[in-house]
């Protein structure tokens, strides 16, 4: 197990942590919360997992292997700096370059160019023959500034939003206003801990953004919808994206096709720019969930959106599911919505 630390997006207050242990669990990565921070996880776990989580998650940001921790004072952090040793860290010889990241304002008595300076003269002078490079290093340290503490330690890797930036809806070949941004159905699919290879079903799948994000990652999908033009819009954006559906059909999520799947990860109409077919999202997510029941195997995970005034966690203790956590989000003034999970006992 390694002191691991990972930089986490700043759009929201629980999502992002919650998705990265899922990630974990998920791959089977035995691991240990040390600390919760702004935007900051610190754990232990095997530093392999940090390849699942760069390849898997949308809303971690920098991962990195702690040297040290430690209160967001000069001398404290320099003092710090004197007593490790590289060893095993930097090979003799390598160029290296320090960067530090302050959130939302942490620690302003602390100049992060002056930080940087300081922690790189130390590194110089660990006579190791590093040399700095600014453009091209081949290690990167890695500190931030959070909560009155500086985490700092080696950059392991970084997860780029750009390509869920090139997956929202307004790019894909099928649009329509109902559809989930990327990184958000990325971050549900991995709320329900899908393994690589297992098969993830979207019983609502719109215009497949839940489908596309899984498929991506390695799972096998499978997805339905009452709608014939969503259906047929769901396989123009899978085929774009490269993603081979196990089966799509046209559905009606309450009573539909008896598939067993690994976990579910859905979002079903909400009246407003998707259908209802004239029942109300609450009876719709009733009948669909007293359905679904049988469809997971025990222990396995659903991952729902709705929103907030239907009360899904209810709901779905209501229908026999374990609600393990919910996440708010708010999309606008009189829309916010609740990211369900819940777990089939
Ligand atoms: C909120 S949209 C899903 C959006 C999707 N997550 C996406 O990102 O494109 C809900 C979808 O449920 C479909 N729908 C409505 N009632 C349904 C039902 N009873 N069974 C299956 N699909 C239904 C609608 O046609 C719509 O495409």
């Amino acid at each position: 197990m390694t002191k691991l630390f990972f930089l986490l997006s700043g759009e929201h207050p629980t999502l992002p942590s919650s998705e990265l242990k899922s990630i974990l669990e998920a791959e089977g990565y035995k691991h240990r919360v040390l600390q919760e921070l702004t935007q900051v996880l610190r754990l232990e776990a095997d530093v392999k997992s940090v390849k699942s989580v760069m390849f898997r998650s949308a809303m971690t940001r920098v991962c990195a292997a702690e040297l040290f921790n430690c209160d967001a004072k000069i001398a404290e952090i320099l003092e710090r700096m004197r007593s490790i040793s590289l060893e095993g860290i930097i090979e003799r010889g390598e160029s290296f370059v320090v960067r530090t990241k302050r959130i939302r304002g942490n620690a302003s008595h602390l100049a992060r160019g002056e930080l940087e300076r300081k922690l790189g003269e130390l590194i110089l002078n660990k006579g190791r023959g590093t040399r700095v490079n600014l453009k091209n290093p081949q290690k990167t340290f890695f500190g931030i500034l959070t909560d009155n503490r500086l985490i700092f330690g080696l950059k392991i890797g970084k997860v780029s939003p750009k390509p869920f930036v090139e997956r929202r809806p307004r790019k894909r070949p099928f649009f329509h206003p109902s559809a989930m941004p990327a990184k958000l159905a990325r971050c549900m699919v991995n709320l329900a801990q899908p393994k690589t290879g297992q098969l993830l079903m979207d019983p609502f799948c719109g215009t497949a953004s839940m489908l596309v994000e899984a498929g991506l990652i390695g799972c096998r999908v499978v997805g339905f919808d009452v709608k014939r033009r969503m259906v047929e819009g769901s396989l123009q954006n899978l085929l774009c994206y490269g993603v081979k559906p196990e089966g799509m059909a046209v559905a009606d999520a309450r009573h539909f096709p008896a598939i067993r799947a690994d976990c579910i990860v859905t979002d079903p109409p909400y009246g407003r720019s998707a259908t209802t077919l004239g029942w109300s999202t609450q009876q719709i997510m009733k009948d669909f969930l007293s359905t679904v029941e049988d469809r997971l195997p025990r222990g396995r995970k659903m991952c729902i959106a709705s929103p907030k005034s239907i009360r899904v966690g209810k709901i779905g203790k209501e229908s026999g599911f374990k609600h393990v956590e919910s996440h708010l989000v708010h999309v606008h003034r009189s829309l916010t919505r609740e990211i369900a999970v819940f777990e089939r006992t």
